[in-house]
């Protein structure tokens, strides 16, 4: 079944329809109201979630459809050791389309495989966030009305930050899109992202530390949270968690055309004298996000009754390599195989399929 796995499962069209569906409905909500009479959406959240799991549920709402599923790992099966594709075939004898958010990287692409009905990848550890970039791109569509030629500004937790991520891959899909990542050095933009994304595509980047260096270039300013769960030591997290904290008088270099993004929740990381500044975006943002899944439901429905598939990955690799990323879901289902896919350019050197972990062939 076509799921949303990654951003770039889908292609710069498609985002446009997207895009286009959500302006639609925001124009026209009573046109959708019933296009999803009968349907049911199940939230499969084994991970904390406020705006993901309730702007699933209220777009399901909107269009007509129900929602059932659970909000924390604790009061599914998963704690009783059930494995995610299980989950995900018993969840396809109940739902027409699953949201899932867990903890481990790649949890929602083994539901996909799994799955007889399509899949929302709702955020997978700290690999990425589709969705999000979803509500990201409406937003900076419709304060900018372009993606081509604008300076993103990305800020915060660049190694642990799945919206990041996400949000990265899709501007590589534009034109002359600048990116300008702002983290403390052990916050940095994992490699594999450097490589297959930023440099792949010939995109243009510069690495800084100064928030206030930055500021005058930027068109999108994309704040993140540092996260805490993320941590294996929490005296670096209590180190870096005060890195940067955007304030009124930050803001007085900036264009007025620039707008401030966060994901949220918010912790320091944007003081609240900001939300009355017009460049303060979030929260329209936090609204977009509700259209665009409506959207996506929508799509992603109508292609389940075309019988549309995953597309199958091809050069990989099974059994010969194992992931020792211990974020991956390989980490903890033990049968499960590895599985590898060549990396584009790079001789002999593999990514898991899962969580995108490098390892090379020896
Ligand atoms: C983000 C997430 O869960 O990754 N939140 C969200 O989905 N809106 C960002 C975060 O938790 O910091």
């Amino acid at each position: 079944m076509r799921s949303l796995i990654d951003i770039v499962d889908f292609s710069v069209e498609e985002l446009q329809q997207l895009l286009d569906t959500a302006c639609d409905i925001i124009a026209n909500p009573d046109k959708y109201a019933e296009s999803c009479k009968r349907k049911k959406l199940a939230t499969l959240f084994f991970e904390p979630s406020t705006r993901t799991r309730l702007s699933f549920e209220a777009a399901m709402w909107e269009l007509g459809g129900s929602v059932i599923g659970f909000s924390e790992a604790s009061s599914s099966s998963a704690a009783k050791g059930e494995s995610v594709a299980d989950t995900a075939k018993m969840i396809s004898c109940y739902a027409d389309i699953m949201a899932m958010r867990h903890p481990k990287e790649g949890a929602p692409y083994v539901a996909a495989k799994a799955a007889t009905i399509p899949v929302i990848n709702a955020g997978d550890g700290g690999h990425c966030h589709p969705t999000q970039t979803l509500a990201d791109l409406l937003t900076i569509y419709r304060e900018h009305g372009h993606f081509d030629g604008l300076t993103i500004g990305c800020c915060g937790d660049l190694k642990y930050g799945r919206t990041v991520h996400s949000l990265i891959s899709a501007m590589s899909r534009y034109q002359n899109v600048k990116i300008v990542l702002i983290s403390p050095e052990e916050l940095k933009l994992p490699d594999y992202i450097k490589e297959e994304v930023l440099d792949k595509n010939n995109m243009t980047y510069v690495e800084t530390t100064s928030l206030e260096e930055a500021m005058p270039s930027l068109d999108v300013l994309y704040m993140t949270r540092i996260q805490r769960e993320r941590f294996d030591d929490i005296a670096v997290y209590e180190r870096l968690k005060d890195s940067y904290i955007l304030t009124p008088e930050k803001l007085v270099t900036a264009k007025e055309s620039m707008r401030i993004l966060h994901p949220l929740p918010r912790v320091n990381e944007i003081s609240v004298k900001v939300d009355e500044d017009p460049r303060a975006a979030y929260f329209r943002q936090a609204l977009n996000g509700k259209y665009m899944r409506m959207a996506l439901i929508l799509k992603l429905l109508a292609e389940a009754e075309q019988g549309l598939q995953m597309p199958e990955q091809t050069d990989v690799l099974v059994g010969k390599l194992r992931c020792e990323n211990p974020r991956c879901i390989t980490s903890c289902e033990q049968e499960l195989e590895h599985v590898f896919k060549k990396a584009e350019g790079e001789e002999g050197v593999y990514r898991c399929i899962y969580c995108e972990a490098k390892k090379h062939l020896n």
